[in-house]
């Protein structure tokens, strides 16, 4: 955006992250509540001075929501999106030291050789593992499972679809979300997921050249991904963490076929 004197203004970060905590609400109405299970598990099993990993953070609303909750805590936010990470480190900042925000894909082999040295407590992340492919989840978990302490806990929340020998469960969860979408999206007009992106995008050929970089950077296909074909369901999931040495495992909360699902090392 351009303003009329013709020079560039400078973003209003909280807007977009606001917009963003809307169109995410807009595809799932209890997605507070969601946050608020987690917060309230973490804190029950790990105490008030704990360090959770943000997995996939997006533009941090978990994290800080987390810290303002429990201010002895403290976060590290992980995610490959150069602009969700930039959003994130705008609107939040470090509170005080207790967030961290890294820059990792966690489909890369690799990716957790950054938690060497940064003990975690719990493993929170809410609608991102879907991003990933059944092979790429297994690795994931087994991952986590080896580095995180006995006692410490895992919260996904996410689609996690019933399964092929549930056909009328998964039929009943996808009709009423997409009578509850096409209400939201179609009737109500609410904001989507990518027109949520083009806004953004748009907006960004405004900024000053500095501010633009995380753009450009995503323009090169930094924080870009293939669509799963044939995403996990819950069995899945539930399996491969047991398999992985999670010691628990079950859905603590749900509705309709977004679960949270919880897991005990
Ligand atoms: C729908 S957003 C959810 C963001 C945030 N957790 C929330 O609930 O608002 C999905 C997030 O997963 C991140 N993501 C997907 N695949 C990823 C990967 N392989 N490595 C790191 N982050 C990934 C995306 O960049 C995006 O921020």
């Amino acid at each position: 955006m351009t303003s009329q004197s013709g020079t560039s203004q400078t973003a209003n970060w909280e807007d977009w992250t606001e917009r963003w905590d809307k169109q995410q609400t807009a595809y799932l109405p209890v997605r507070e509540q969601r946050f608020d299970v987690m917060s309230t598990v973490t804190t029950m099993l790990r105490g008030e001075d704990c360090t959770i990993l943000d997995l996939a953070c997006g533009p941090g609303s978990l994290s800080k929501r987390f810290l303002s909750l429990h201010p002895r805590s403290r976060s590290i936010g992980i995610d490959f999106d150069p602009v969700l990470l930039e959003l994130a480190a705008r609107t939040i900042g470090d509170v005080e030291g207790r967030l961290t925000l890294l820059r990792a894909d966690v489909t890369d082999p690799n990716w957790i050789d950054l938690l060497a040295g940064r003990p975690v407590d719990a493993v929170l992340t809410t609608t991102a593992l879907h991003w990933l492919t059944a092979d790429q989840l297994v690795r994931l978990y087994r991952q986590l499972a080896d580095v995180l302490p006995p006692g410490a806990v895992l919260l996904n929340g996410d689609h996690m679809a019933f399964d092929a020998h549930q056909p009328t469960l998964q039929r009943v969860a996808s009709t009423i979300k997409e009578e509850r979408w096409s209400g939201a999206f179609s009737a109500e007009g609410s904001e989507d997921y990518d027109q949520w992106w083009t806004a953004l995008e748009n907006y960004s050929d405004s900024l000053p050249s500095a501010e633009r970089l995380p753009f450009e950077e995503r323009r090169q296909g930094a924080g870009r991904h293939q669509a799963v074909k044939r995403r996990p369901g819950l069995d899945l999931h539930a399996s491969t963490l047991r398999d992985a040495g999670f010691a628990e495992v079950g859905v603590i909360w749900a509705n309709l076929d977004n679960r949270l699902l919880m897991a005990v090392r």
